[in-house]
């Protein structure tokens, strides 16, 4: 917590705050899932529309097995970018990632702003890779996740099922917290690095 608030420029200059989500947030935290429009929340997998679901998945968080980060702009939730893990037994060093962004913020470096910050939080949580889950129609968000740094892993064929009943195949991307730690050290240990 003591990290928090982050005051990071998006790609256009505009100034974002990024802080750990607590309860205090939880009502503008069902706003912004509400006014997210509906070809964002298709592939989402749980009703984030309905405030006690948000409130159950979001509220009294344990940052142990669920670390939301979100991005404030001018006060606003903007993003959204969220680690969860099994803080137990044989998946505990692997972090599911979700990321879900304000439509008016996309392509503006938000996602990577909070993809960088999860990452550090990953090598806190000894999270060795980062895994997202795509369904293979979510062609933009799919090339997004690889310049992110994410590569797909595997395809499951006809894994999952869209919201018209079609059989979809799931994209698994992952992100290996070590082999990017290896690219990056050099530049956090120079004198540019900040952690702000
Ligand atoms: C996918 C999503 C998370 C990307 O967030 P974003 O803040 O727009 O991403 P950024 O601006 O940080 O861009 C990251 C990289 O992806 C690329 N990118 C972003 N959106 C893209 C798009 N629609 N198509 C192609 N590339 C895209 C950017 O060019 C950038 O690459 P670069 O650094 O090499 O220039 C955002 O569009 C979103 O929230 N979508 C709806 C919810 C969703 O699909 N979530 C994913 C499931 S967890």
């Amino acid at each position: 917590m003591a990290d928090y608030p982050k005051t990071l420029e998006l790609t256009d200059g505009i100034m974002v705050t990024l802080e750990l989500l607590t309860d205090n947030d939880l009502d503008m935290l069902i706003k912004f899932f509400q006014r997210l429009p509906e070809k964002d929340r298709l592939y989402l997998r749980s009703d984030i529309t309905d405030p006690e679901n948000v409130r159950r998945r979001f509220g009294n968080p344990d940052y142990d097995s669920m670390y939301p980060v979100i991005g404030r702009v001018n006060g606003e939730i903007m993003g959204i970018a969220t680690i969860f893990r099994a803080s137990f037994g044989w998946m505990r060093n692997l972090g599911e990632v979700r990321i879900c962004i304000a439509p008016e913020y996309q392509k503006r470096g938000l996602s990577t702003l909070l993809v960088k910050e999860l990452f550090f939080q990953a090598l806190k949580m000894n999270i060795y890779k980062l895994q997202a889950e795509l369904m293979d129609t979510q062609k933009a968000a799919i090339t997004a996740f690889k310049h992110l740094g994410f590569r797909e892993e595997a395809i499951l064929p006809k894994h999952v099922t869209d919201i018209k009943g079609v059989r979809r195949d799931l994209v698994l991307m992952a992100l290996d917290v070590e082999d990017l730690w290896a690219t990056q050290e050099d530049y956090v240990l120079s004198p540019d690095f900040r952690m702000h």
